[in-house]
């Protein structure tokens, strides 16, 4: 990692060309994408972020001082932080991809910074906003994580993000995923909690995107599950779908080979 840039940023690989960008989901942080990038067919750079208030990131508050916007949880701030970063970085360009709270933030990333983004990839992820239940829900969460100040109130899901077959028969990825939630702060899980309570439906902007689109899912994804992906490729002008077998809500670590294929093959045709 290096010190600049307003976000923690990880080279996973040096190279040539258009860089793929990676931003993970919730609640953990960017070592989830490290699976695929020894499968990355390929000489592109790749670099993983950590989003505001999880991994090496700094909070959503720090965030939003820097930038000088309000000091509320949103996706489209961390969209802003994650524009930022690029450009401080000298990355003007770049193909983006993001796994369920990080498909969020590539969406935002459409509606909001489009001239950055060369192509998008939305992986086990939805565009559409929350239900009245699932919103109050999140918010239940926040509280109760700040109350106690744990995130033992999103444990659970390190058994709910991996699809069936991998909680059969890989228990040692539930073992890992254990490990990264018990590593995040418990302010940046409910900051995120919030920002995903309050995101919009955006579909519009996928719709509005005239680059290349790869949509991923897994075929066992109780999360996003594999209408939402058909959703997502009907609205956008030229998005390729591939659906993992054998995976749940964590393509990228359940069965890393298609995943890294359907990356490289967006940036090839981006
Ligand atoms: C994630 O994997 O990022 C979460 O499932 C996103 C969410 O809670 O909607």
């Amino acid at each position: 990692m290096t010190g600049d840039g307003l976000l923690a940023h990880h080279r996973l690989r040096e190279g040539e060309g258009t860089p793929l960008v990676l931003l993970h989901g919730f609640p953990l942080d960017s070592r989830m994408w490290h699976d695929i990038v020894p499968l990355l067919p390929g000489s592109f750079p790749v670099l993983a972020l950590d989003l505001p208030g999880m991994g090496a990131s700094p909070s959503g508050h720090d965030v939003a001082l820097r930038l000088q916007v309000p000091d509320v949880p949103s996706v489209e701030l961390q969209a802003d932080a994650v524009a930022d970063t690029l450009a401080e970085l000298g990355i003007d360009r770049a193909v983006v991809a993001g796994l369920s709270m990080g498909g969020y933030t590539v969406l935002a990333l459409l509606e909001r910074h489009a001239w950055l983004l060369a192509g998008a990839a939305l992986v086990d992820t939805k565009a559409g906003a929350d239900a009245e239940e699932a919103r109050a829900n999140r918010l239940r969460i926040a509280d109760e994580v700040e109350r106690t100040a744990t995130v033992d109130e999103v444990l659970g899901m390190r058994r709910g993000i991996l699809g069936e077959t991998s909680r059969v028969e890989r228990p040692d990825l539930v073992q890992r995923i254990d490990g990264w939630i018990r590593d995040q702060g418990p302010a940046g899980v409910a900051w995120c909690q919030r920002a995903m309570a309050a995101r919009p439906d955006r579909l519009d902007a996928l719709r509005a995107f005239d680059g290349p689109v790869a949509v991923v899912v897994g075929d066992e994804d109780e999360l996003s599950p594999l209408p939402e992906a058909e959703a997502m490729v009907g609205a956008a002008q030229d998005a390729v779908l591939t659906v993992v077998r054998r995976a749940g809500h964590m393509t990228p670590i359940e069965q890393p080979e298609p995943v890294a294929v359907a990356l490289a093959d967006l940036v090839a045709r981006a």
